[in-house]
């Protein structure tokens, strides 16, 4: 891969973009990230164009065992957890992306109500829709442009579901603090409805090291990832981040149970984005992203919170991964 950092001399030989044009909701959000101790950025903006290329190469890598092992899991038990969703349901997929893992599923599915994929991203929804409903023509593909996040209606399909199964794989639950991981939860609970249930993928605590190789692999893609943030950020918020003068740092907080993506500042520096000057100390960490590692007691308690209760799991060998299907507690 090459890695193409935009390299600045000092912050004040570059130009700034003019971030007047940014969304007043995306400047104080970063701006108050950035002010506050220890200075922190949304995971979101990780995903911009060369962001989710960069996460799509993340996922081949050796050490990044994730996505293979929920992918093999999905494989091996696609005939069981298609047995779970039944005939007839809604299956609604949030944060669907290229909707490559659901295709296992939806091989076993002949007799689904329709397929809700739930994307932000409006023209990687689409392609990728049409994609599946070229590939599955039976099927009705009901494509929704949302924030998953906050609940909304469902689109109705035409042949009215049975129930609706929301299904959310690849960990992605992981990337939010534990309120705001029950919060979504809630809403998938909700979106759901009475009868409903949930399938989804969860990262499992193993050895540090392991964890740490995931996040920080040896081919620097992971690296690239989370410096592309910055090159973001100047591309979007005039800001002038060098991105030379930070480096990628994957850490296993214990107490937290998460790997913890930072950019440690190598100097002491000034950044100016959005007309603001930040300083920033020699060693100073900016959190990135959270990577929450479950054991099986700890996502039972996060699920009960919102609701839910597994009534499947299946797992890998390695027990690094799960795979659940849940329903709701009286
Ligand atoms: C999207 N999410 C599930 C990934 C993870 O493993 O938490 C994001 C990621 N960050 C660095 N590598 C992968």
């Amino acid at each position: 891969m090459t890695k193409r950092f935009n390299v600045l001399r000092t912050p004040s030989a570059r130009k700034s973009a003019d971030w007047r044009g940014a969304a007043p909701a995306l400047v104080e959000d970063v701006l108050r990230g950035l002010q506050s101790t220890p200075k922190r950025l949304s995971p979101t903006y990780l995903y911009d164009e060369r962001g989710s290329q960069l996460f799509d190469q993340i996922c081949e890598l050796r050490e990044y065992y994730p996505t293979r092992t929920e992918t093999a899991i999905l494989a091996a038990n696609a005939a069981d957890i298609a047995s779970c969703i039944g005939d007839d349901a809604l299956l609604v997929e949030l944060g669907s992306g290229a909707s490559t893992k659901t295709r296992l599923l939806l091989d076993r599915l002949p007799n689904l109500a329709g397929y809700v994929p739930v994307d932000i991203s409006r023209s990687h929804l689409m392609g990728a829709a049409q994609r599946i409903a070229a590939a599955y023509p039976q099927l009705e593909v009901l494509p929704a442009c949302a924030d998953f996040t906050q609940y909304f209606p469902l689109p109705k399909p035409r042949r009215a579901a049975a129930r609706v199964v929301v299904f959310f794989p690849g960990s992605t639950i992981g990337n939010f603090d534990t309120p705001a991981a029950i919060d979504l939860m809630r809403v998938m609970r909700r979106m759901a409805g009475i009868g409903g249930a949930l399938v989804i993928g969860f990262d499992l605590v193993k050895d540090p090291a392991v964890l740490e190789q995931a996040y920080d692999d040896s081919a620097g893609v992971t690296a690239a990832f989370n410096l592309n943030v910055l090159r973001r950020l100047n591309r979007e918020l005039g800001a002038n981040f060098e991105l030379r003068h930070f480096r990628h740092q994957a850490l296993w907080a214990p107490a937290a149970s998460r790997i913890e993506m930072h950019l440690v500042s190598t100097v002491r520096q000034e950044v100016t984005i959005a007309g603001e000057v930040l300083s920033f100390a020699e060693n100073e960490h900016l959190v990135t992203e959270h990577c929450h590692k479950y054991t099986p007691a700890s996502f039972a308690a996060q699920a009960a919170a919102a609701g839910w209760k597994a009534e499947r799991t299946w797992a890998d060998v390695q027990n690094y991964f799960n795979v659940q299907y849940l329903d709701q507690r009286p």
